[in-house]
């Protein structure tokens, strides 16, 4: 599929921000869309911002009118409400689908994550596998799980492309023990949404989203079948971050070793997260 009209949720966010500046690319438009502000940039002749809400059905609809492709990255993260996950993660994602489907946009890429699958403790000696049976570490697992259905829901009953990214975790560089396993370049963020955009007849497709780690504990199977080729490997700052360990991380405990979910499946961790911002 050659996309050349790309709409962008969350598109002021960390993965945003990248693919930005990243899927700029001549004869492309992209359609930037997240309820913070978003400044224009010199370089941004082909680029419209539209500041708005995801919830908002009749906005989403305007955005999407004429688009081949919604990447959908709007989320609420760790440590909100549950009212609040599902107004803007459930309902959200619901209403980007939504709006897709009446537009005649015809793929959506959604990003999905580790923690709809986290409580999967690690399989020794073997890879997570592509389509894990849900099994969320937190609210915000919940919410993810909700967008892979509702992802499914749209590909069955009205065959739109969905390909959900279970991203792991996204860093400019690995920053932690577990991260050696889980990172997700931004180069190789790029290169699987580009993969995603451009796969033929994907239909529904679950991925991960992990660079090509000697550490890593999921498959890439899926993720190469639409396309996807790894350039990266958290090893090559491995020294340096066994180096600098911070025993006081969860995520370089058990936790972090033991569950796809890391800090994510500590005990009453919805209950008692307030102020609490482990990284993904
Ligand atoms: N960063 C990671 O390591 C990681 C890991 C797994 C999954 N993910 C998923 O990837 C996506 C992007 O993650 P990120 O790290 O860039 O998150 P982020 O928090 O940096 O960005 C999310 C963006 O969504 C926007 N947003 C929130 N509510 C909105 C609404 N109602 N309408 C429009 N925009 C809204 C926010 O303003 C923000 O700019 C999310 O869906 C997240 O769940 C990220």
């Amino acid at each position: 599929m050659n996309a050349q009209t790309i709409v962008l949720t969350g598109a002021a966010g960390e993965i945003g921000r990248m693919l930005r500046t990243a899927l700029a690319r001549d004869g492309r438009t992209l359609r930037l869309v997240d309820v913070q502000d978003l400044p224009a940039a010199e370089a941004d002749e082909n680029v419209e911002i539209h500041q708005g809400s995801i919830t908002d059905g009749a906005f989403m609809q305007d955005v999407c009118a004429g688009a081949d492709a919604v990447i959908h990255m709007a989320s609420l993260l760790d440590n909100h409400t549950w009212e609040n996950y599902l107004e803007v993660n459930i309902n959200g994602t619901r209403t980007v689908l939504e709006a897709a489907r009446l537009s005649g946009v015809r793929r959506v890429v959604l990003a999905s994550s580790h923690h709809a699958v986290g409580f999967h403790p690690k399989y020794e000696g073997a890879s997570a596998p592509d389509y894990m049976y849900p099994r969320p570490d937190s609210f915000y697992g919940v919410t993810k799980v909700a967008g892979e259905a509702l992802g499914s829901l749209y590909h069955d009953r009205y065959g739109l492309d969905v390909i959900c990214l279970r991203i792991a975790s996204y860093q400019p560089v690995p920053s932690d023990n577990r991260q050696l396993g889980h990172w997700l370049s931004p180069t190789d963020c790029l290169g699987l949404v580009e993969a995603a955009l451009s796969a033929v007849d994907p239909g529904y497709r679950i991925v991960w989203g992990v660079s090509d780690n000697t550490r890593r504990w999921m498959s890439l199977d899926e993720a190469e079948s639409i396309g996807y080729k790894s350039v990266d490997n958290a090893e090559d700052y491995a020294e340096e971050v066994l180096g600098n360990l911070d025993p006081t991380n969860v995520q370089n405990g058990h936790y972090g070793s033991h569950f796809l979910g890391g800090a994510f499946c500590i005990p009453d961790f919805d209950g008692t997260a307030a102020g609490f911002h482990p990284q993904h």
